[in-house]
């Protein structure tokens, strides 16, 4: 997968996420709610993303 920082800052992982939900790791924000940071993402259930 792409990856860039792997820090959750440059968004070069954005993954959308088609089914459930994540959380990110040391307070990362998407700017996207559909998306997840792959790189610092959690998933807070079983999830689909698009990857
Ligand atoms: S690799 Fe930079 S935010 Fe994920």
């Amino acid at each position: 997968m792409p990856s860039g920082c792997r820090v959750g800052q440059c968004e070069s992982c954005s993954t959308k996420v088609i089914k459930g939900s994540t959380t990110h790791l040391n307070g990362a924000e998407h700017s996207d709610e559909g998306c997840c940071l792959t790189c610092v993402a959690i998933p807070t259930g079983d999830i689909i993303i698009d990857a």
